[in-house]
């Protein structure tokens, strides 16, 4: 796999580091609050877990499925939920864990979709954000790094379901997508 990458963005150490400050972060904002941590499969399985320990609180955890990309490199611009969530998130402080937020469709969906369902509260907490990809306008409330263009890979994020174990976060060679 590791052939494959052009160049590794952030190290398991810089990763650690990042998601123990996020988890800080998310502590003071929550503290005395019902928190519900939802985690979107499967770019954010990684994150989720990590993310979830870093955050020193009592906490639910559920996970939901949208799907965006297939498995090209580019947004379809249609979300639809594979997996929705187990319970109700009716009265609970949401917040989303997500591994990037792209396009920022499939966020701005989610977040809707939850405010439907009157959560006391949604915001989001990115992994990466990468901005320059935005279709429609959406700011993550947290998020642990900005990103400017290229295709990554690693930490949960896969290309054609690949990559998702790798430890770090790498850019994609374009030869793998373009080929
Ligand atoms: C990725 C990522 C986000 C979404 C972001 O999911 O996990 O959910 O795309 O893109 P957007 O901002 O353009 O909507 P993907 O559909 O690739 O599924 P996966 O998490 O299973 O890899």
């Amino acid at each position: 796999m590791i052939e494959d990458i052009e160049q590794v963005l952030y190290t398991e150490q810089q990763i650690a580091e990042r998601v123990s400050v996020l988890g800080k972060r998310i502590h003071t904002d929550y503290l005395g609050k019902k928190l519900l941590l939802i985690g979107t499969l499967k770019g954010a399985f990684l994150f989720m877990a990590d993310l979830a320990r870093a955050i020193n609180l009592p906490m639910e955890i559920d996970f939901i499925s949208a799907s965006s990309y297939g498995n090209g490199t580019t947004s379809q611009g249609l979300i639809h939920i594979r997996k929705d969530l187990d319970h109700s998130p009716k009265g609970y402080h949401a917040l989303i864990v997500e591994d990037i937020v792209d396009s920022g469709r499939t966020l701005s969906y989610l977040t809707e979709n939850l405010r439907s369902q009157h959560v006391a509260s949604v915001e989001v907490c990115t992994f990466l954000d990468k901005p320059s990809g935005r279709a429609v306008s959406f700011e993550p409330k947290y998020a642990g790094f900005t990103i400017p263009g290229g295709f990554v890979v690693g930490y949960g994020m896969d290309y054609a379901e690949k990559y998702r174990n790798l430890p770090f976060v790498g850019l994609l060679k374009r030869k793998i997508y373009e080929k």
